[in-house]
């Protein structure tokens, strides 16, 4: 599909108050392995995304498409809005007890020093790399979570939890190829790109492995016999742990590799139909809509 037509529209969502009210395992059936893994991701969201925005506006004003420029207003918009809405999720975590505030911090660190250690053109491909992994977790978000309720099937059994996490993974969907085509309208090199990637690849992965591992031991339900085993079981077969989520985020390795490769558009129909059309379970708590 061609970058022309896609539109990237800002909704002003606001779950703070289903938030504040999350219990501690809100993943189905309470699951601690995927209650965690979902606090770990929530973590790394807002300074995430913050640093999205300024590696994609650096390059802002070489954008001469303005079909483009457009999407890039519309990316800024709807990652500022996930960011606000995670760090919301993140306090509540931080109440019940989960190290989600360090790992906050930690990744606003982490991201700062990688600012100041590398040229701006490798944040560019850095957040193009970050932005295929979420549109590949987001794919497995809006599939996973086919089902009318909560639970049925996916990850989430509260339902703010899942209205954050899918709401956010049709608006990834949506500005996946963004940040790609501003990479690739500044002349950013395929080496670079894909190189990246195989950093980012580590890098996060073992951050989620830490992540998990510090809030797991930190969390007392973790330490009774057998809950850890149980959950593994659970966890290995959840949709996130399958062969062909790696095989997605491997499809970047590829020379000439665009997002628009592998074909959301139909998905990401149905749910903004189901989230925010006429009867959306999500309309009413849009504030504000720039389309
Ligand atoms: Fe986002
Ligand atoms: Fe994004």
């Amino acid at each position: 599909m061609a970058s022309s037509v896609k539109k990237v529209p800002v909704r002003r969502v606001t779950l703070d108050e289903q938030l504040s009210k999350v219990p501690r395992h809100f993943s189905v059936e309470g699951d601690l392995l995927l209650s965690h893994l979902t606090a770990g991701l929530s973590a790394l969201f807002p300074e995430g995304e913050e640093f999205f925005v300024r590696s994609v506006r650096r390059y802002r004003d070489r954008v001469r498409d303005p079909v483009l420029a457009r999407q890039v207003a519309g990316f800024i918009g709807q990652e500022a809005v996930h960011g606000r809405e995670h760090r919301v999720f993140n306090d509540r975590l931080g109440d019940l007890g989960y190290p989600t505030k360090s790992f906050e911090r930690l990744t606003g660190r982490i991201l700062r020093l990688l600012e100041r250690i590398s040229p701006p053109i490798a944040n560019l491909a850095t957040t193009a790399a970050v932005e295929h992994f979420t549109a590949t977790l987001a794919e497995v978000v809006l599939t996973s979570e086919d089902g009318d309720f909560p639970g049925e099937g996916g990850q989430f059994k509260e339902q703010a939890v899942r209205d954050l996490f899918v709401w956010h993974a049709l608006e990834e969907s949506e500005h996946k190829a963004v940040a790609f085509d501003v990479y690739r309208a500044v002349g950013g090199p395929e080496w670079l790109r894909i190189w990246t990637m195989k950093m980012v690849r580590v890098g996060f992965v073992a951050l989620m492995v830490v992540q998990m591992v510090v809030s797991l031991l930190k969390d007392r339900a973790s330490w009774k016999g057998g809950a850890l085993r149980a959950s593994w079981s659970r966890f290995r077969s959840a949709p996130i742990m399958q062969r062909e989520v790696w095989h997605a985020l491997h499809d970047y390795d590829r020379r000439g590799f665009h997002p628009y490769d592998r074909d959301t558009l139909a998905l990401e129909e149905t749910w903004r139909e189901r989230l925010f059309g006429a009867e959306g379970t999500m309309s009413s708590y849009v504030r504000g809509w720039v389309a």
